[in-house]
Order: structure tokens, then sequence, then C-alpha cells
């Protein structure tokens, strides 16, 4: 994939939204990374790290008698996250330009991984099970990895129920498939585990409930702000569902019922 086809992007307005995201998600990232007992000087690849918000999650974690590996496709989110990593002071993160889908030859001459944790990435990628063995391959034995991204995509809705919300699902879905991806990844991701020698321990389901007032309400409003234009731009959408949609969402906004997420799922597997 070369950075034009990453669907949502890698202008400004995604990294602020990847940004919000890390915050908003934090709690769950920083839960997983402790049931999946990442610890301190542990060696950590972060696969399709995106600006590196949760790289320096991880970083923070092993602290600098450990490292992270931040691997990603886009040049642009590369050089924002060296650019923060020295900012911060943080010496033990390290960036990579490369596809997931080959990370054998990113992380060719690389000792073992301890730790490996790949966030809403496997989905937009044609060949998840190429990364899934290419993260198998670079873990130690006992080496954990630690997988959030989504199953059921369609659990994203408006509720009450509005048109021009399942309108939009639906063309996000078919949009994000006809690019290779998989909004729905998350059901593929046992069976890959298991033929690439990963042994599942953990899996749970987050679904977020948001009203107007509350902070997580930002996600799916941002996400809708920044990505309902788009769908309009590539004729997904007419202009008129997406002038209905932020509509829609503004009477959440003004408490007038409430968004269900989309469901994230959490795997935690180890190399045997
Ligand atoms: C939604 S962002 C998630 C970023 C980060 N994991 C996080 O949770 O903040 C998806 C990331 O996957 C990257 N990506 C997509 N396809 C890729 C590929 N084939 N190889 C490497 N990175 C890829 C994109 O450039 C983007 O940074």
């Amino acid at each position: 994939m070369t950075e034009r086809e990453y669907v949502l992007g890698t202008g400004d307005d995604e990294l602020a939204r990847l940004a919000l995201q890390n915050r908003l998600w934090g709690d769950v990232s920083a839960k997983a990374f402790r049931r999946a007992e990442l610890k301190m000087g542990q060696r950590v690849l972060d696969v399709g790290c995106g600006p590196g918000y949760a790289s320096f999650d991880l970083a923070d974690v092993v602290t600098r008698y450990g490292s992270v590996l931040g691997v990603d496709e886009s040049e642009t989110f590369i050089e924002h996250a060296t650019q923060m990593a020295e900012a911060r002071g943080i010496a033990h993160f390290q960036g990579a330009v490369g596809d997931v889908q080959e990370l054998d030859a990113v992380l060719e001459g690389q000792e073992p991984f301890d730790f490996a944790y790949a966030r809403w990435v496997l989905c937009f990628v044609p060949d998840p099970e190429a990364v899934v063995r290419g993260i198998a391959n670079a873990l130690a034995p006992g080496g954990r990895l630690a997988v959030q991204d989504y199953f059921d995509y369609n659990s994203m809705t408006l509720v009450p129920r509005r048109r021009s919300h399942d309108l939009a699902v639906a063309a996000t879905m078919r949009l994000w498939s006809g690019r290779g991806g998989d909004p729905d990844i998350g059901q593929r991701l046992p069976a890959m585990f298991e033929k690439h020698g990963l042994r599942l321990d953990d899996v749970r389901a987050h679904l977020r409930v948001a009203r107007g007032s509350d902070t997580m309400f930002a996600w799916p409003n941002t996400w809708w702000h920044s990505f309902g234009p788009k769908l309009v731009a590539m004729g997904e959408l007419a202009q008129s569902d997406c002038d209905e949609l932020i509509d829609d969402l503004k009477k959440i906004e003004n408490g007038e019922g409430f968004v269900q997420c989309p469901a994230v799922y959490e795997f935690i597997a180890t190399k045997i």
C-alpha cells in the first residue's frame, strides 16, 4: 500500500483524530498492556503505529531499559512520531517506514521482540494473515501479542436509529472493503493466530455508548465531521445525506439520544 491508499488519509485532520482516539481509548490499551504483562525492559513492536501515540504509552511502560520500534507505511506519520519522541526525550522509541504485510523484510537484523501491539491496523490491510505471520516470526517464544480491532462494525449506530447514519456506516464499510480492508476483521483473527503458532489467551469486546455530553461522543462526532465530507467527495454519500447526518449528530449533542460506538475487540495471544 502507498501513503495515498490508506483509506483515512494522513493529513492533519487524521493526525488530530488519532491523537484524540488514543486519549479516549488509553484506559483500554493500558489495561490490555497490564493483562498481557508488559514489563519494564521489554522490546516492543508497535505494528502500524501511525503518529506514535500508543508507541509512547508503550515506551512509558517499558522505560528506557526497554525499547519500542514503531512500523508504519506512512512517512508523514513516522516523521511525526520521530519528532515527537525527540521533543519528549524518548530515546528508546524508533520509527521505521515499511509495509506491515512484509514484516520479515522490514525487521531484518532485529532481535526477537517480547511484545507486539497492533491497534486498528489489521482491519485496513488486504492481507492481514501476512501481518499475523510476520508478528509471529518477530516474537520470541513466550512473547505476547495484543490486538485491538473491529468486529461487527455495523454495531455502530445512533440510538434511536437514524437513516442518515445507517447510510453513512454502509458507505464506510463499502469503501473500506473496496480498498481491501475488513471492518469485521476481528472474527478472522483467532484462526490466523492458531495457524501461526499464537495461542489465544484472552478475548473481550469493548462496546461504548456515548451521550452528547460524554467525552467519548467526540470520537464518533469528529469521525463523521471529518469522514462524512470525504465520503461525499468520493461519491459514496449524497451531500444531502451527509447534511442530515450532521444534523442528527447535533440532536445528540443537544441531549436527544446517543451513539453506540463500533465494537472494539481485544485479543491477547502468546507465541508458543
Ligand atoms: C487507524 S491508524 C492506527 C494507528 C495506531 N495503531 C493507533 O492505534 O493510534 C491505522 C494505521 O495503519 C497504517 N497502515 C495501514 N496499512 C498499512 C500497511 N500496509 N503497512 C503499514 N502501515 C499501514 C496507517 O498508515 C495508519 O497509521
